[in-house]
């Protein structure tokens, strides 16, 4: 093997420059070339890429974002697309690809993998730890971080005007962020896109803490949930208390990867090129019960990864 690719794709995640790092590093101390493609699968479509040295990739670790930048491309899912995506790998001798991204990112190389025949490794990188077959991706631990210190702040303002917040977290189809942030602020409620909301449940709740003499509530409340704003309007109108919701939004995807996902990135990045360099193409890495493990790309496609809800219940029995 002379020459594998590497590619960022979907939602950009803290720790994809790391695990960059790592898949140039480690291939580079095997002799490969590594030639890095742009904006995701548009640019394979279009071609577009850079050689990538363990000199050009100094620097990186620290830094959110991706340096190879991404794209969500809906042509790309087209055959025509795929077809030239194919070729351009062919033409530059491409005989590997890691593909860093998320659960979409996956079923991409699982497609584009069938076009062209060229092994694929893909590479958990998503805030929403949506990927079957890991434990957790890369950059979730950063995400779960920057919600927690933004929600002990919003928790002064809750505490100090006895107010309840609903705090929105990403999540557009999953929980897994919210379950985490919400255990690890105190939230006194937690409403994931796994569970249907229940006004009712949750107002009940909230009267009984004010029973108790609670005065304040942070509810985090993934995005996939709904209309967050006409949950804090239910609050107001049911109970007559004042609620505020406050979206924690973008900042999530962005900043300085925490040292977990660092670690998930070099670990990653080096199993992924040790697969492409045994022959072993589409797979997906993962951590399972501390472990760095892959699984077949087309099992990861085809299931969806499980969420644990007892959390949310630990979370309820904690705040009480
Ligand atoms: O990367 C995942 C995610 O953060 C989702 O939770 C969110 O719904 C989505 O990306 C929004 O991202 P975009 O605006 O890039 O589509």
């Amino acid at each position: 093997m002379k020459t594998i690719g590497v590619v960022t794709s979907g939602g950009d995640a803290p720790g994809m420059n790391a695990a960059i790092r790592a898949v140039v590093r480690v291939a580079s101390g095997h002799g490969i070339r590594v030639l890095g493609f742009r904006r995701g699968w548009g640019g394979v479509v279009a071609n577009e890429f850079m050689e990538l040295t363990p000199r050009s990739v100094s620097g990186i670790i620290q830094l959110g974002g991706t340096i190879l930048h991404t794209s969500r491309c809906k042509e790309c899912e087209t055959a025509g697309e795929q077809e030239k995506a194919s070729e351009n790998l062919k033409k530059n001798g491409v005989e590997g690809l890691a593909v860093i991204g998320g659960d979409g990112s996956m079923r991409g190389a699982r497609a584009m993998s069938k076009t062209s025949g060229i092994p694929m490794v893909g590479i958990p990188a998503s805030i929403d730890n949506d990927v079957y077959g890991t434990d957790e991706t890369i950059g979730f631990d950063t995400a779960v971080n920057t919600s927690v210190s933004e929600i002990d702040k919003i928790r002064d303002t809750a505490v100090s005007h006895d107010r309840i917040f609903i705090v929105e977290v990403m999540g557009r189809q999953r929980g897994f962020i919210a379950a985490m942030v919400g255990l690890a602020v105190g939230a006194e409620a937690t409403l994931v896109p796994e569970v249907k909301y229940n006004e009712e449940v949750l107002l009940n709740l909230i009267k009984v803490n004010e029973a108790k003499g609670k005065k304040s509530a942070i509810i985090v409340a993934a995005e996939g949930v709904g209309d967050t704003r006409k949950i804090a309007e239910d609050i107001e109108k049911g109970l007559g208390l004042e609620a505020r919701l406050s979206i924690i939004g973008y900042a999530q995807r962005g900043g300085s990867p925490t040292a977990r996902s660092r670690f998930l990135a070099a670990e990653f990045g080096n199993r992924a090129v040790e697969l492409l360099l045994a022959g072993n193409g589409n797979r997906v890495v993962g951590i399972q019960n501390g472990r760095i493990t892959d699984i077949s790309l087309e099992e990861s496609c085809n299931n969806k990864k499980p969420m644990d809800l007892s959390i949310l219940q630990l979370a309820r029995v904690l705040s009480t």
